[in-house]
């Protein structure tokens, strides 16, 4: 291929990802950045295993709340993290790990919004899932509020606010139901879907669409006001893999939370889990290659680049 010819896919390449960022942004003033990354994910990995859902959810709560820029990081009691949807986040230890370790190696360059990213990949390879290219380049941003974080999807939301929420972030349909299928992995505390399998909406009886054998299963997991805090997989008998047996949980009723189940119940992205399943007659998705390419398209909202925002010296402060 010619030089010119290079150039051109570069650029457009470099610019489909969009506003910036780019593979390899610190080949130059930070060579180890990923493999110091990736170690220190799997050095928390093998003691703790729930940092790997942890720090996906983390980066995708991060992305929606002023873009991703490590706002989500900051200590404080009004700032995302003190904020009821982020309660429950973990691994906030391994991004600060990873951190001091690159200013030890190349002070004062390697964003920790970039960090998240490169760990949230890291911890879908680490839990059997597939890897992708993360385009790098973000800076971080020096505005933190709890009141920002009112508009994440919330589990109890319609498949139309769901779509609405993302479409908000430049994500389609598809990209929806791709993402939330990073519920392949991790635990949901009872207190976000035991309502369904007493006295839903106010029925007296479950949510019909818990598969009849499933429903005794989370019953007897989280009784009627029992610990609320307690923990469940989201993708049930699989959710320490990363792997598409969360869509044919969907598919059987057996979906944990109200949002995810609807995503079955609903005609537009029930065909869309279909297609995951590889359902006949549907034109195939393979959800190892569409996570990866949705993945990157989710950590590209809102990034800062260039002057914009700051290298935070320590993720879970702004600079003073
Ligand atoms: C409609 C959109 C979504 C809703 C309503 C939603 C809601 C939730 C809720 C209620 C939990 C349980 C939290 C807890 O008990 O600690 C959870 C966990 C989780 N979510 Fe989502 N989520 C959504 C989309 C996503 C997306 C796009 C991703 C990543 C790409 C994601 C990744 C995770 C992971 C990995 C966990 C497990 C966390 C852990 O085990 O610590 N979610 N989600
Ligand atoms: C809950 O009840 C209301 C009022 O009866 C109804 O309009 C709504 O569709 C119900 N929601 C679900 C999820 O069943
Ligand atoms: C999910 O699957 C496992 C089998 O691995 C089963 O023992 C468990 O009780 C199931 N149900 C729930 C609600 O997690």
């Amino acid at each position: 291929m010619s030089i010119l010819m290079f150039l051109l896919l570069a650029t457009t390449t470099t610019m489909a990802l969009g506003q910036g960022t780019r593979v390899g942004f610190y080949l130059r003033t930070c060579p180890r950045v990923e493999s110091i990354v990736q170690a220190t994910v799997k050095k928390h990995f093998q003691s703790n295993p729930t940092v790997a859902p942890g720090l996906l959810r983390m980066h995708f709560h991060d992305c929606f709340v002023q873009g991703c820029d490590g706002s989500i990081l900051i200590d404080g009691s009004s700032t995302e993290k003190s904020a009821g949807p982020n309660l429950l986040l973990r691994g906030f230890d391994v991004i600060d790990d990873a951190k001091s370790q690159l200013e030890n190696a190349c002070p004062g360059v390697v964003s920790c919004a970039d960090i998240l990213a490169l760990a949230a990949r890291d911890a879908v390879v680490l839990t059997n899932g597939p890897t992708w290219l993360v385009p790098t380049g973000r800076r971080d941003g020096r505005v933190s509020l709890a009141s920002d974080t009112d508009n994440l999807p919330a589990f109890t939301d319609s498949v139309d606010v769901q779509k609405q929420k993302f479409a908000a972030k430049g994500l389609n349909t598809q990209d929806l139901v791709t993402l939330v299928g990073g519920h392949t992995i991790g635990t949901a505390a009872c207190q976000f879907f035991s309502y369904r399998l007493y006295n839903f909406n106010s029925t007296g009886a479950p949510d019909p669409s818990i598969d009849s054998a499933f429903l005794p299963q989370l019953r007897s997991l989280c009784p009627e006001n029992g610990d609320g805090s307690k923990r469940i997989g989201l993708d049930n008998g699989s959710s320490d893999k990363f792997d598409t047996s969360y869509f044919s949980n969907l598919r059987n009723g057996r979906g944990t939370l109200e949002s995810d189940q609807k995503l079955w119940t609903d005609a537009s992205t029930q065909a869309i889990v279909q297609r995951f399943l590889g359902i006949r007659g549907l034109a195939g998705l393979t959800f190892s290659v569409e996570f990866g390419k949705s993945m990157v398209k989710m950590s590209n909202i809102g990034v800062k680049t260039g002057g914009d925002g700051e290298i935070r010296r320590v993720c879970s402060a702004i600079n003073g």
